[in-house]
């Protein structure tokens, strides 16, 4: 009896620290104190329908830091396809449960959009220096200015000392480094690795909508890259290019967005192959209407 009384009051204690937050003020008022004591806070943005991919940041969150927050907020002006927005997966009380699971002393953070861009919804125009201009960028015109706007607003409001952001959208990852050196914030950006499905399939909220043999056929992504990681030690850019396209046209379940193996600075398509810079492959495809993207460190 005694033991479950105490189990009981070890579990309400738990939960009394896990605070769900929608108002910018309530949150600054939760974190005023923390900033004061010079806590280190771990900030994770999310948009929601979580899965194993955000849970390994929140872990790594938890593991270096003193308090983490977890944002989910769909964002709208990083969105250029409005059919993209609204099917976007909102699964708030399973997300709560899988942030629970990893720990119960924790913040998160869901404000509405009205809280977040009052009546004004639209994005700020950044300088990225051109790494928003390919892949991702050119194909989806305007998302890293609503991505630079809705991070650059929970840097500002959260002050965290590190924040975490998944290579699976390598890209994003370089611009957000490049957000804060051009808007002098004092963040540190910590990138983490990509959590695969069992077959090698990058997970994604996308991955939801993929017919069940789709999901499964969808290795085929991946066991491309890996081969492009072979053969990029031997082959040009080119070729390997050219031999990525050529596996895609003789499938026919998956059509090709883009292809492009860049220097990870830059991410500028490469002309030459030098010994020490780092290269990565990107891939962006079309599965039915279903837009899944991953990339490999060559
Ligand atoms: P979202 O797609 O929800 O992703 C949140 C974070 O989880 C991103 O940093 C993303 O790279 C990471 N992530 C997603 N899938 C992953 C996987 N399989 N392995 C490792 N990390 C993974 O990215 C966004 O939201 C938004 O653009 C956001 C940064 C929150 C701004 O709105």
């Amino acid at each position: 009896m005694q033991i479950t009384t105490n189990y009981l009051s070890l579990r309400a204690v738990k939960y009394i620290l896990m605070q769900l937050l929608h108002k910018k003020q309530e949150l600054e008022k939760h974190l005023a104190p923390l900033v004061l004591a010079s806590k280190t806070i771990g900030l994770v943005p999310t948009m929601g329908a979580l899965h194993e991919g955000h849970a390994s940041l929140i872990q790594q969150a938890f593991k270096e830091n003193e308090c983490v927050v977890v944002s989910i907020f769909v964002n709208p002006t990083q969105f250029n396809n409005t059919e993209d927005l609204i099917k976007y997966p909102k699964t708030l009380d399973k997300d709560i449960a899988i942030i629970k699971n990893i720990s119960q002393n924790i913040i998160i953070y869901a404000p509405s959009v009205e809280e977040i861009y009052k009546d004004n919804i639209s994005a700020e125009k950044y300088n990225f220096n051109g790494l928003d201009r390919v892949m991702e960028g050119a194909f989806r015109l305007g998302h890293f200015d609503g991505v630079g706007t809705i991070v650059e607003e929970l840097f500002r409001s959260i002050k965290p000392t590190k924040a975490y952001f998944g290579e699976k959208d390598f890209q994003q990852l370089q611009i957000i480094k490049k957000l804060v050196v051009l808007k002098n914030i004092p963040v540190e950006i910590i990138g983490c690795p990509i959590v695969r499905e069992e077959n090698g399939l990058a997970m994604s909220s996308r991955n939801e909508r993929l017919s069940k043999e789709m999901r499964l056929s969808a290795s085929f992504i991946y066991s491309t890259l890996r081969t492009v990681r072979e053969k990029f030690g031997t082959k040009s850019a080119l070729e390997v290019t050219n031999w990525v396209k050529s596996e895609f046209d003789k499938n026919n379940e998956f059509r090709l967005e883009y292809f492009q193996i860049a220097a990870i600075e830059t991410l500028k398509p490469i002309k030459r192959k030098f010994k020490n810079k780092q290269y990565r492959a990107f891939i962006a495809v079309f599965a039915d209407d279903v837009r899944l993207i991953d990339n490999i460190a060559l």
